[in-house]
């Protein structure tokens, strides 16, 4: 097979969905990671190369380069022979892409909300904008709090996706404190997190 190349950051949760994908598949040995510095204000003329949309992941393959996170982890779901993390057809299916989904969905409200404490100049901050955001993270929280049984431990697109946004509120939103509320979500999240796949792929110390 034709050597990979990922383009990532260690801090990306979208980056860790692929890197959790590749490890769970046994693709990792075939991918060279090739780790790139970016933010929206500093982009990263490398990546700019790979992908118009100038984010990170990228997969370069076979002189393709595909982005986002659910269309490399659906490539890599094709290249390998173990199970599935994304089932062909049926329930578990549009379980999985569901939960990939609201895992996404947290995700995007999150980098949001972080830019606007994170990048935009102090005086330019907009109160509003970050509740909007952060309201739109506790509602998929409490979604999947009413749902945790279907998160389940054997890996799939959907638990890793969201395993990983989790992940990400406890790397950039530890003073969230999103368990008090959600015992279910807390339980399952502290077994998911013990696959070395996800232990292998935790963010670095902020
Ligand atoms: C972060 O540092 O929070 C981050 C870095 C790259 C992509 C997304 C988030």
């Amino acid at each position: 097979m034709a050597k990979m190349r990922l383009y990532y950051s260690p801090a990306s949760p979208y980056a860790r969905k692929v890197r959790v994908a590749a490890l769970e598949t046994g693709l990792d040995k075939k991918i060279e990671p090739i780790n790139v510095a970016l933010t929206p204000t500093v982009p990263n003329a490398d990546v700019d190369k790979h992908n118009p949309i100038g984010k990170i992941p990228v997969l370069s393959v076979k002189g393709m380069d595909l982005f986002d996170s659910p269309v490399i982890c659906e490539y890599l779901d094709h290249q390998h022979k173990r199970r599935k993390l994304l089932a062909r057809k049926g329930r578990e299916r549009w379980v999985a892409l569901r939960l990939q989904a609201m895992g996404d969905g947290l995700l995007d409200a999150a980098l949001l909300a972080r830019y606007e404490s994170f990048l935009r100049p102090e005086d330019r901050r907009w109160p509003e904008w970050s509740q909007g955001q952060m309201k739109k993270i506790d509602g998929v929280l409490d979604q999947l709090e009413a749902e945790a049984k279907s998160l389940k431990r054997k890996p799939t697109l959907g638990n890793i996706t969201v395993g990983c946004a989790l992940g990400y509120l406890d790397f950039r939103f530890a003073s969230h404190d999103w368990r008090a509320k959600r015992p279910k979500l807390a339980k399952w999240f502290a077994a998911f997190s013990k696959l070395p796949s996800m232990k292998a792929t935790v963010p670095p110390p902020a």
